[in-house]
């Protein structure tokens, strides 16, 4: 059996297995078995992305929500009737976690009636076989995959099979969701699949499709990477009229939305990981009316994904006024402005500013600054002993950066006149050992721990002393990547950073010279020679 757990413990972003853990511990708190399911373990198996993450707990999810929240969760939304709530886990991490359910459906077009159910019973609810499957996350069973519907052989196949002959008429909602995915993958319908699909919208079944499951629809829309060809797909089958009765592709700013992905990749590249939904719902409606835009909006489950699209053109103009200003008079400046502002606002402005003057900057921002870095002359910072041990170090690094961004710093010969005073006294030589009387005293060079009993004698400590700093210094010179780099490249990293480096400056003891040790191992009296050339 294939070890899905390894799987999907290297297949999650960091923050996607934090989040699970969060969910797990919650769960576990709670007395709820808790089941991975959906999307998730079909683009573990695949290798796409995983993009969301949906659990499953046998038992009321909504009773997770206050644990949840005080770890940090924000709620999208809690729906009663499903008993599941749509969340933001720190780190950015969509989620869903629901109570395991049956479904019965009585009348084509009303809701179904549900049950809480076991795992097993909520897969059978489903819409394909390659959604339906569970990875337990449970003490005992954890990484056991359940695939009633042999779903793992049809991701295998790349086929998008419907799970039961009635499961487009009872859930219209799917037959949009099978243009999705066989859009998103290139995966086809399987044949039986295809059949029951046409003959479903040929019948118009479309027409019993739930304002939820519309709403649902779109926000999962915004969510694709390439939601262009997506929102053609649906055109071409229809079904975006279903989403909104006035939406097409005409309706749409592709040359935004497509500046909007090339930008995100680049800023991905660079280490940023902006949330683009919210832009990208800006853009797929950019021509819509407002009545329509409004609709669409109250249809989206996910009320902090609506909130961020509503304030992205206020927040956009803010920066660019921002950016604008004073506060930005600066290269320095306007680095430490843009470092700071959320890289979701970086992202839309980039695409959507009007003025010149703010568009170069943040070009500048992404490029020609970034490259200011490597004229950190970190070698010569690290002979000079200023290198990440220093608590300093931070501060330094990042001023000289400023500096150098703003054409204080001209050359290498400057940065260097301003770095030496900055450098701390160079490290004292080990304590010398204590040499042997006698025959032993020439063996004793090496500073290693001392016999008892052995007493220092100067001509030997002498000799170790330069030994042992010329090692040092060939080890920094061979390895030069000691000293961490300066604040700039990533956002998170440069806000943190900088949060740390208060931290450690408010904390860290002043220190003449952070390499003398707090306590000589031994005492001697007399003083290195090396000491004294220094
Ligand atoms: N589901 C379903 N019928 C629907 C909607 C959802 O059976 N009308 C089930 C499927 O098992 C699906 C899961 O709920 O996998 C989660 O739904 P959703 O988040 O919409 O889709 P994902 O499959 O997770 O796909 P992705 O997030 O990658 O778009």
């Amino acid at each position: 059996m294939a070890d899905y757990i390894y799987t999907l413990e290297t297949r999650l972003t960091p923050d996607q297995q934090k989040a699970v853990t969060l969910v797990q511990d919650a769960a576990k708190a709670a007395e709820m078995n808790l089941y991975l399911t959906g999307g998730a373990i079909r683009d573990i198996i695949t290798g796409f992305p995983i993009r969301d993450i949906d659990f499953t707990v046998q038992g009321n999810a909504l009773k997770l929500q206050k644990e949840l929240e005080r770890a940090g969760a924000v709620v999208g939304d809690a729906d009663d009737e499903t008993k599941s709530l749509l969340l933001t886990l720190p780190g950015n991490v969509r989620a869903e976690i629901a109570m395991a359910r049956s479904e019965r459906y009585e009348k084509t077009g009303k809701p179904p009636q549900i049950t809480p159910a076991t795992i097993i019973e909520d897969l059978r609810r489903r819409d394909f076989t390659v959604n339906a499957m569970a990875l337990s996350l449970n003490e005992g069973s954890r990484g056991l995959l359940m695939d009633p519907f042999n779903g793992a052989a049809d991701i295998e196949a790349k086929l998008v099979r419907v799970l039961h002959n009635y499961g487009f008429i009872e859930d219209p909602s799917r037959l949009i969701r099978a243009t999705r995915f066989a859009a998103r993958f290139h995966w086809p319908l399987e044949e039986r699949t295809q059949q029951r699909y046409n003959a479903a919208k040929e019948n118009g079944y479309i027409e019993y499709i739930r304002n939820a499951a519309i709403g649902h629809e779109i926000e999962q829309l915004a969510y694709e990477d390439d939601p262009l060809s997506i929102l053609k797909a649906y055109e071409k089958e229809g079904w975006l009229k279903v989403l909104n009765a006035h939406w097409s592709s005409a309706k749409v700013d592709t040359v935004g939305l497509s500046a909007l992905m090339k930008t995100r990749q680049q800023m991905n590249e660079l280490g940023y990981t902006p949330e683009v939904a919210p832009a990208v719902l800006y853009f797929l409606t950019s021509r819509l009316g407002d009545k329509d835009v409004s609709d669409i909006r109250k249809a989206i489950p996910r009320k902090d994904l609506v909130e961020a699209w509503k304030d992205l053109e206020d927040n956009a103009k803010e920066l660019s006024k921002r950016l604008s200003g004073k506060e930005a008079a600066t290269p320095s400046r306007t680095w430490q402005l843009l470092s700071s502002a959320r890289p979701e606002m970086i992202l839309f402005l980039a695409v959507t500013a009007r003025q010149q003057a703010v568009v170069q900057k943040i070009k500048n921002f992404f490029t020609k600054w970034r490259q200011v870095q490597q004229k950190i002359p970190l070698p010569e910072m690290t002979e000079l002993h200023i290198t990440a041990q220093l608590p300093q170090y931070p501060k330094i690094a990042n001023d000289v950066f400023l500096m150098l961004l703003d054409g204080k710093l001209r050359s290498r010969t400057e940065t260097l006149k301003y770095l030496k005073p900055l450098a701390p006294p160079p490290p004292p030589p080990p304590p010398p050992p204590p040499a042997k009387r006698g025959r032993g005293a020439k063996a004793a060079v090496a500073p290693a721990p001392a016999p008892t009993g052995a007493k220092g004698k100067g001509k030997a400590v002498a000799v170790t002393a330069p030994v042992a700093l010329a090692q040092a210094s060939a080890k920094v010179k061979g390895k030069p990547a000691a000293p961490a780099a300066p604040a700039p490249p990533k956002p998170e990293a440069a806000t943190k950073l900088t949060a740390a480096e208060k931290g450690k400056q408010g904390k860290a003891p002043a220190q003449k010279n952070p390499y003398k040790p707090a306590k000589p191992a031994v005492k001697t009296k007399s003083k290195p020679k090396g000491k004294k050339k220094r």
